[in-house]
């Protein structure tokens, strides 16, 4: 079995890239994490990877004069390392149409709401203000605007009457290791199809495995 050479791209503590690599590490799974990327050379997520013997590489942001700049040498490093596909985790910088136009079809993300709602920040403080019952997260393809593109999984998780952001973030939190890792298998192993905005299964594939364990 080829293994789709994938990297994944992380700002912070990096508890989703734990997840996919625990996931990865099934011997049938389909996708390898050949590097662990980060914009910030002092993500705690990196020194983790480190100790747990993946590759990992730091393009600082900071020292670019522009975003495409950056872009480019996280493309250099990206292409170094013969990467297949990108998985985004609590990467947090917004990408150009040219950058996003190299990994079309070829890049997730993961958003912490049930998108179409609450793109953007502060998913949770903005679900408990909005006094919503059920929130959740969401897998899905990039494309240039933010928080939009074909969705490949969701998890939706009970809003309840003592949550604070941190209670319900962890509630989301937990169903995002649950789904991050089953829709990379999905996707690596060529059982979905994009058509138009839907992720459907690929021909002769059940649709089945589409349908995310919701926790109500
Ligand atoms: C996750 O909750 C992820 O959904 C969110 O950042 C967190 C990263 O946590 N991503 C976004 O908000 C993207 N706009 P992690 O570093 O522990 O995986």
């Amino acid at each position: 079995m080829t293994r789709l050479r994938t990297a994944i791209l992380i700002s912070g503590r990096g508890s989703n890239m734990d997840a996919l690599l625990a996931a990865a590490r099934a011997p049938d799974f389909p996708a390898e994490i050949a590097l662990v990327l980060s914009n910030r050379p002092d993500a705690p997520g990196l020194a983790k990877a480190k100790a747990a013997g993946v590759a990992v590489a730091a393009v600082d942001h900071k020292i670019y004069a522009g975003r495409e700049e950056f872009e480019r040498s996280l493309q250099l490093v990206l292409e170094t390392y013969r990467i297949d596909f990108i998985c985004l985790a609590g990467f947090m910088r917004l990408f150009t149409p040219w950058f996003i136009g190299q990994w079309s079809g070829r890049m997730l993300n993961i958003h912490p709401a049930l998108l179409p709602s609450y793109r953007g920040l502060h998913t949770h403080e903005r679900a408990l203000a909005d006094g919503v019952k059920i929130h959740g997260c969401t897998v899905h393809f990039v494309v240039p605007e933010m928080d939009e593109g074909p969705i490949v999984a969701q998890a939706a998780v009970p809003v309840l009457d003592d949550d604070t952001p941190d209670t319900l973030g962890a509630r989301v939190l937990a169903q995002e290791h649950v789904i991050y890792p089953l829709a990379l298998r999905l996707v690596a192993s060529g059982k979905v199809r994009v058509a138009g905005n839907r992720v459907l299964g690929a021909p002769g594939e059940s649709t089945d495995a589409l349908v995310a364990p919701a926790v109500l």
